[in-house]
């Protein structure tokens, strides 16, 4: 690069726009001192920089260990180094005030990671995943890249998911599918998996009563299928008052010890994260399964033939843990979002709600933190942000080309095309917007109209704003925050 900022390419000098970490461009980025971005669920600047105290002692630690042994650099254990599935079962006994065992653990890149081994290892290729019709956006272009599975949503409501609901849907979709017995070949022990985020919801913050999380496990025994507990955010608790709830793992292993003929665990994984408690970067999860899961797991190909995953990562974290700081960190992280989370929503409603409302985007329902942890906002908006188009996002984008039938596959409507009128205002006029094809200099933008029915959140009546960015433009770059898809 020379040092005007220009890169010699094949087709000349090109300009280079500074990568500017975490995300790529201006109006959403969390490193921006006049931005405060309720979008990235993610510990702030002020969090992470605590981590490099942390890691500093850690790795010392480790690597005074590793200069005799130096273990840590060879292929690992398949379910995770012996060290840190100790240290971390100890560490999370502790947490949740709860037994957790050693060998229930299983090394992860993270939760997103583990969701896609679980989809990988568990479930049939033309399964069904159940999805909790409110839920993490990003869960939705995981479950997409399964193309052969079908999504199926399920009603939920401020005590969390419906469980006569959820059982009365999969109880429909199981009896539609038939008796399949080819499932058996395949090796994958579900039909279907019920994605849920039972503890501090996202985005909602909400946590599943007992009540409901015994209704899902039972739901899921009597229905056999899995259930996938998303739980990173379970240790952020910060009430003192209400107890954490406990997770849906700990429920099924209760309900199978005090039910007569209960028979023993199998319906559900609990996929932690260091994302939420540490650092996303640090990129290391668990998964924490009943043991023919592990035992399934732990025969996995990939993880078999890599030695795991993130050995050297997970060995530092061993040593964090044995040291206790983790635990110190995380006594911080729990006092500043609660801190955080239940201050932003006054200062919003103080000297910047002039701001908020002259941008148009006053949130209709205000700002209301969540109670007892999580660090989660829930924003009351606009109907066009959510209802409509929430359900858009969770439909599939378009039929497989190849494979099943897919009967929850509406069939696609046939939109008119609106003819344009010519533009009868002057450019200047600023409360009309002009028709979009005049604006774009009479190029059609096809792909990017197709892409907003089922991203709304790209829609250009929704500007990014100093308090809530849901788009980002960047000289003349639109990304959609879902996908990433670029739009020049
Ligand atoms: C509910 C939920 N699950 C999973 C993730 C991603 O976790 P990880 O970084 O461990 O992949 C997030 C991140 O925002 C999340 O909110």
């Amino acid at each position: 690069m020379s040092s005007d900022g220009k890169e010699e390419g094949p087709g000349g000098p090109r300009q280079l726009r500074p990568l500017q970490h975490l995300f790529d461009g201006d109006a959403t980025n969390v490193y921006l001192d006049n931005v405060c971005n309720l979008c990235a669920g993610t510990p702030g600047p002020d969090i992470l920089r605590l981590c490099t105290d942390v890691f500093e002692k850690a790795t010392s630690h480790k690597m005074a260990l590793e200069r005799e042994n130096a273990y840590l650099f060879q292929y690992g254990a398949t379910a995770g180094p012996w060290e840190f599935r100790d240290e971390l079962s100890r560490f999370l006994a502790s947490r949740y005030k709860d037994t957790v065992h050693r060998d229930d653990l299983i090394l992860t890149c993270g939760a997103t990671h583990g969701l896609q081994l679980i989809l990988n290892s568990f479930v049939e290729p033309d399964g069904v995943i159940f999805v909790e019709e409110l839920t993490y956006m990003i869960a939705i272009s995981v479950f997409r890249e399964f193309a052969s599975m079908k999504i199926v949503t399920v009603p939920f409501s401020d005590e969390g998911v419906v469980p006569e609901e959820l059982e009365r849907i999969v109880a429909a979709e199981k009896s539609a599918r038939g008796d399949r017995t080819a499932w058996d070949r395949t090796c994958k022990p579900f039909w279907a998996v019920f994605y849920t985020i039972p503890v501090h919801h996202n985005p909602t913050g909400v946590c599943a009563s007992e009540a409901v999380c015994a209704g899902v496990v039972r739901a899921a025994r009597a229905l056999d299928f899995l259930v996938v507990c998303d739980d990173v955010y379970n240790l952020l608790h910060y009430s003192e008052e209400v107890p954490a709830p406990r997770r849906l793992f700990s429920v099924e292993r209760s309900l199978c010890q005090t039910a007569p003929g209960g028979g023993v665990p199998r319906n559900v994984i609990s996929n932690g994260s260091f994302s939420k408690i540490l650092a996303p970067g640090v990129r290391v999860g668990w998964l924490e399964a009943p043991a023919p899961l592990v035992r399934q797991l732990t025969t996995s190909g990939i993880l078999r033939s890599g030695g795991g995953v993130n050995a050297y990562m997970a060995g530092v974290l061993a040593s964090a843990l044995q040291l206790g700081l983790l635990d110190r960190h995380l006594d911080t992280v729990v006092v500043k979002m609660k801190t955080l989370t239940c201050t932003l929503p006054l200062s919003l409603a103080g000297p910047h709600a002039g701001a908020v409302r002259r941008a148009g985007r006053a949130p209709a329902g205000g700002l209301q933190p969540s109670p007892s942890g999580g660090g989660l906002l829930r924003v009351g908006a606009a109907a066009r942000v959510g209802g409509r188009g929430a359900a858009a996002r969770l439909r599939p984008r378009r039929p497989p080309r190849v494979g099943l039938p897919r009967p929850h596959l509406r069939p696609r409507r046939r939109r008119r095309r609106r003819r344009l009128a010519p533009p009868t205002l002057p450019l200047s006029a600023p409360h009309r917007r002009l028709p979009r094809r005049a604006e774009a200099g009479g190029r059609r933008r096809r792909p990017l109209r197709r892409h907003r029915r089922v991203h709304p959140e790209t829609r250009p009546s929704l500007k990014p704003t100093p308090f809530l960015s849901f788009c980002e433009k960047a000289g003349h770059e639109l990304r959609c925050p879902g996908c990433w898809r670029s739009f020049k």
